[in-house]
């Protein structure tokens, strides 16, 4: 077994030990209420909490609350309480698109341009409780847009500036939120991205869906000419001479909402993941704080799009809460080219570097001189998210990329979790390529068997967690029961993640990938349900069936199987047109990678579609697939394997 052992450099700067790990660990589950006390005070609450943990998993009354009396503002504690200490000090770090653009904004900026759009919403008439959607390229103004939010009690709802304008006009319209913030468009690779034309025809679409967004706040990025509506649209530029830089944060119970984030799930419409106050930034501060060892002064720099969770709690949230130069990066990592990140890692000195597995092998292939002509030797920590991490690109990060001077920490976690679940510490960890290893303080992993038993010791199956940790999400906005039958009734009593893993004999954990149907292309989420129902309502297609199937950079790769309507006949031209439908529907994401055109789909005789075996015929591998004894008609899957589009 290939085991990394901490280094002693690692253990010199470490805040803890491996001791430390297991001692405060151990105190985490058997006294939550002490150790979540403790460190519940390393943010400033107006009003102090007196209760700590309040929280059940029990069948039909799924209650979660933590400092439930305690009252904060979250922009307060990301940018008011640092201004004695380091108002100088730069709290965002922008890098644009271009190698040649870049600004620093200080906190003490960062407070005045928060209060001035807290002020332009609160002019637009917005308040505590009301929904504030954010379409957004990866600009400060994008940061400044969620921390007026929150400034002003407002529930944000970030929306990926990649999703199509029905995708954004489904999350406007389930928020349904009045307010939109955008930009005239995006910049990234060198090419446009119009946001503002896909934001009026998604408030177009919510309209007729009969709700209708009043206000759009748009921010000036490329200075292209976009439409306008003069009842409902406002300049940012023009709003921000008119505000005030002084705005009092408004007071804030723990457990009031503070976003909404859509994500995908196994069936249904995107769910509209709710975060609370208190809890989760407790949680995002901490892990920020212990899981990339941060340090005051260190530059620290997380390559997610706020359009993400990650973006959330580990641009935004956790490393402004902890008082960090946050960089913030607009555009992709083989833009001018392949060196790209190694070069913005040179430019501005950066000590911890997270990214995802995707873009780890994407750059593998583009060549070791690519990475081993710039000096990196700012480097402490590296961290990766999102999916699975093989142990080849492991390996290529921790050796070729880090020298092996630093720490990889493997992070494991969800939207829903709100912060990191399983990862190691640096200097206290020994690593292990390709293991998340151990769980964070107050997280308490167990597996299932199908039928729910517990599985101890070394073993393989469904990964739960049996008790509440503060970042939790609270509920599915709107629908409550959706929340407890997504997570909490498949094995009652426990929150299920929908992952599969592994136990080994030393403890540490292995994610081996979604046991349900949800698919992760190139870290970003897709529930197979949706892409169906993309293909679905394209005028030819009859029936469609999605599954994952392994793709070399992408993690996953999205295989559709179609039938089309009576009298269609298949083509290429019609699978172009299948895709650039689904790219309408969703957005580029959710691209196709292959189709199939099926005269049938495989069926049980009641009709449910066997997807054990699609996913076999997708992945190459159908030597293996199983009984299809109990098909309606076997065969449908001859044809099936006969015209495969993946051939090893
Ligand atoms: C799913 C959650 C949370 C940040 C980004 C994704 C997969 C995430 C890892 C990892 C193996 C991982 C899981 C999880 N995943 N991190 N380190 N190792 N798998 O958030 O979109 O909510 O997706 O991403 O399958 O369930 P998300």
């Amino acid at each position: 077994m290939n085991i990394i052992q901490v280094k002693n450099e690692w253990k010199a700067r470490a805040k803890l030990t491996n001791d430390d790990y297991e001692a405060w660990y151990r105190r985490s589950v058997e006294d939550p209420d002490g150790f979540w006390g403790e460190h519940g005070k390393r943010v400033d609450w107006m009003t102090p909490f007196t209760k700590v943990k309040n929280t059940s998993f029990a069948p039909g009354n799924i209650d979660i609350r933590w400092f439930e009396d305690g009252t904060l503002n979250v922009a307060a504690n990301c940018i008011d309480r640092h201004l004695d200490k380091r108002g100088d000090q730069t709290a965002i770090l922008w890098e644009g698109d271009d190698p040649s653009e870049s600004k620093a904004i200080t906190y003490r900026e960062l407070h005045a341009e928060v209060c001035r759009m807290a002020n332009a919403l609160k002019a637009r008439g917005v308040k505590k409780g009301d929904r504030v959607t954010i379409y957004m390229p990866m600009i400060p103004e994008a940061a400044y847009a969620m921390l007026a939010s929150a400034r002003i009690g407002a529930i944000h709802s970030v929306v990926f500036g990649g999703f199509s304008p029905d995708a954004l006009a489904g999350r406007l319209d389930g928020a349904a939120s009045d307010v939109l913030i955008t930009a005239d468009e995006g910049l990234r690779g060198g090419r446009t991205v119009p946001l503002k034309k896909n934001a009026d025809r998604a408030c177009d679409i919510a309209a007729k869906a009969g709700h209708a967004v009043k206000t759009v706040l748009v921010v000036r990025r490329t200075g292209a000419d976009v439409p306008w509506t003069e009842s409902r649209d406002v300049w940012w530029h023009e709003a921000r001479e008119k505000a005030s830089a002084d705005c009092p944060p408004e007071e804030m119970g723990a457990e009031d909402p503070l976003f909404i984030l859509y994500t995908s799930g196994s069936t249904g419409k995107p769910k509209g993941v709710l975060h609370t106050t208190g809890g989760y930034l407790v949680f995002a501060a901490m892990t920020h704080e212990y899981v990339f060892d941060y340090h005051d002064g260190d530059i620290y720099w997380c390559t997610a799009d706020v359009g993400w969770v990650t973006g959330h709690s580990y641009i935004v949230y956790g490393p402004l809460a902890n008082g960090a130069t946050t960089l913030m990066f607009e555009g992709v990592p083989n833009y001018p080219d392949t060196s790209r990140f190694w070069q913005v890692i040179d430019k501005h000195k950066v000590n911890i570097f997270y990214t995802a597995p995707t873009a780890i092998r994407a750059l593998m292939g583009a060549g070791d001189d690519k990475v081993t002509t710039t000096s990196r030797k700012s480097l402490k920590v590296l961290g990766t998210v999102g999916e699975p991490i093989n142990p080849e690109a492991w390996n290529w990060y921790y050796r070729v990329v880090g020298e092996e001077r630093s720490p990889i920490v493997d992070t494991w976690w969800q939207t829903e979790t709100g912060g990191i679940l399983i990862t190691p510490l640096p200097g206290a960890t020994d690593l292990k390529p390709g293991s998340a290893t151990r769980p964070f303080f107050g997280v308490i992993p167990q597996l299932v068997d199908n039928d729910g038993t517990a599985l101890e010791g070394v073993a393989e199956g469904n990964l739960c967690i049996t008790d509440s940790w503060p970042g939790q999400m609270r509920t599915i906005y709107g629908d409550h029961d959706r929340f407890e039958q997504t997570y909490f009734s498949t094995y009652k009593g426990k929150y299920f993640t929908g992952d599969g893993a592994k136990c080994d004999e030393d403890g540490y954990w292995w994610i081996t990938g979604r046991v349900d149907d949800v698919i992760n292309v190139s870290g970003h989420r897709m529930g197979t349900a949706e892409v169906e129902s993309a293909l679905v309502s394209h005028p030819k297609v009859s029936e469609a069936a999605v599954v994952g199937y392994p793709h070399d950079i992408k993690g996953q790769g999205i295989y559709c199987y179609v039938t089309l309507m009576e009298g269609q006949e298949p083509s290429e031209a019609l699978k172009k047109e299948l895709v650039a439908h689904v790219r309408e529907e969703i957005g580029p994401i959710a691209s196709p990678d292959k189709i199939q055109f099926a005269p049938g789909l495989p069926k049980t005789r009641s009709g449910k579609i066997m997807r054990r075996i699609l996913r076999k015929i997708a992945e190459d591998d159908f030597g293996a697939l199983g009984d299809t004894s109990t098909l309606a008609y076997p065969a449908v899957v001859d044809d099936l394997v006969e015209n495969r589009e993946n051939r090893k």
